[in-house]
């Protein structure tokens, strides 16, 4: 098969959304703090009535009957979440009720767990299987999915919730390039140890010092294959030649139309990016790009080793403010982060939705032929950046897309409710997380017609679920 990776996508949000302007005055923050400091504008949340199930089964059942799928002609799901609802029991399971009329039970894949990498584990694996020997020769849909909630405290403001889905085969418009550059490693940052709460054990910033490292881990690597498969290419060696090591300078920033990040909160964004510009200096100090350095500043950047960077107030605003900067960010990241800026973090769905609002922001004429620079990051950790190519026979695709999604629209009718009920709403999550024989409290006012919400759950812990 050629060319595998998304032919089409669709996203699932809540009715809701709260303004971190208003999150400011009713948490007593100083002015600023979460819409300048954290770059945040509204926050997605939902009440009892909706869980990680719940969303998937309303992206996944969105994305059939908007691109009028037959349910036959999956062959495999796989759902990355960090939102579990049970230890054992997979959400993808819950989606079978979804394929269950056309008696198609043969569809492989489970879920994919850890933090917010979950999704992109899960499409790995989607995009292998289709490359493998076991392909049946059907698509397979890749769900990600999450419910971020925070306990009260700094945290707290960089929540949100949804759920994308999306259709993965051959002939695509967004193609997966082969190469993925990956850093894993054992720490401690953001982790879900307390299986009665909802809420991560969080080292904020040990969090963010985690995201960054594991950015330039992985983006070197990236570097450096993508640099061994050019000379590879080049001296017309066997694949497995082993090639002598050639500095990993190749690829830039420059070779890349547009760039996505894992994005927990705006500002963290706009630090990714310069990140990425330093590590592009880092192997390339002479290129005119960074003419604008002065000796003195070059020689401060070199001298230091990258991990004492990481904390380095004057290096990350040396490469924020840095010229090219700002319209290197406002043209090849702006556009991704429309979701995000409604939305808030949705986890595992945070990156997707950024390809959906770049699908949904730029025109697919516009997009034809461009390349996207992926970075996944879940706590824990793991991290992998990889590449996404825009295919010029698939314009007409990305349009429909586009169209089919409605994600501008969509998102403005969002509704925007005071902090209290966001408060209330989260209390009713935490009122009645883990229990058996209820039925959840929140208002079906706050489901959109024809949406699954969450019915009931016995007790025997069995969840139901009902279309409004
Ligand atoms: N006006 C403007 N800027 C302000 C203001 C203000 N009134 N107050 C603070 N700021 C700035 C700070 O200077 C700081 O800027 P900097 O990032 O350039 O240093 C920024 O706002 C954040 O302020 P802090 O005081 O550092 O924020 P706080 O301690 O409240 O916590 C944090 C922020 C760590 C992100 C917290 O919200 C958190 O723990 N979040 C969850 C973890 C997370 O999202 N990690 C990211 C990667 S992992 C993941 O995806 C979950």
């Amino acid at each position: 098969p050629k060319d595998v990776g998304i032919l089409a996508m669709d996203m699932y949000f809540p009715l809701r959304c709260v303004s971190e302007s208003d999150l400011e005055n009713y948490t007593h923050a100083s002015r600023g703090k979460y819409t300048i400091g954290l770059g945040q504008e509204y926050m997605a949340f939902a009440d009892d009535r909706e869980d990680t199930a719940s969303f998937a089964l309303n992206a996944v059942s969105s994305l059939l009957t908007k691109y009028t799928i037959d349910p036959s002609t999956i062959g495999r799901i796989d759902v990355g979440t960090e939102s579990l609802l049970d230890k054992s029991k997979s959400i993808k399971t819950t989606l079978m009720d979804l394929f269950a009329p056309e008696n198609n039970t043969d569809i492989e894949g489970v879920d994919s767990i850890n933090a917010c990498y979950g999704s992109t584990a899960a499409l790995f694996n989607a995009i292998n299987w289709i490359e493998s020997r076991s392909w049946d020769g059907r698509n397979a849909i890749v769900v990600a999915v999450d419910i971020a909630v925070y306990k009260e405290g700094n945290a707290r403001p960089v929540g949100g919730a949804g759920a994308v889905a999306m259709l993965v085969g051959p002939g695509a418009p967004v193609v997966f390039e082969p190469i993925h550059g990956t850093y894993m490693a054992d720490t401690y940052d953001f982790y879900k140890p307390e299986m009665a709460s909802e809420y991560p054990e969080v080292d904020g910033p040990e969090s963010i010092t985690t995201y960054l490292h594991a950015l330039d881990e992985s983006y070197k690597a990236f570097k450096a294959k993508t640099a061994q498969t050019t000379k590879r290419r080049k001296t017309h060696d066997n694949i497995n030649t082993p090639t002598e090591a050639i500095p990993p300078s190749a690829f830039s920033l420059e070779d890349l139309d547009y760039a996505l990040f894992h994005s927990p909160y705006n500002k963290l964004v706009e630090k990714a990016h310069a990140r990425l510009l330093y590590n592009d200096f880092l192997s390339a100090p002479a290129s005119p790009h960074f003419a604008s350095l002065s000796d003195l500043e070059r020689e401060t950047i070199l001298a230091l080793p990258p991990s004492a960077t990481l904390l380095d107030k004057s290096i990350e605003h040396l490469f924020m403010s840095l010229h090219p900067t700002q319209s290197s960010f406002d043209t090849k990241v702006l556009p991704t982060l429309l979701c995000s800026k409604r939305l808030g973090n949705m986890y595992t769905a945070s990156l997707y939705a950024c390809l959906a609002s770049l699908i949904s922001s730029v025109p697919g004429r516009e997009l034809k032929g461009k390349r996207a620079g992926m970075y996944a990051f879940g706590g824990g950790c793991a991290g992998s950046f990889f590449v996404v190519r825009f295919r010029g026979e698939g314009e007409m695709k990305l349009e429909g897309m586009r169209g089919r999604m409605g994600l501008v629209g969509r998102l403005d009718e969002m509704r925007v409710v005071r902090c209290e009920e966001f408060e209330e709403a989260l209390e009713m999550r935490e009122r009645n997380h883990g229990k058996a024989g209820i039925e959840p409290e929140g208002s079906l006012e706050n489901i959109r017609l024809g949406a699954f919400y969450l019915a009931g759950i016995d007790e025997k812990h069995r969840r139901k679920y009902l279309r409004k």
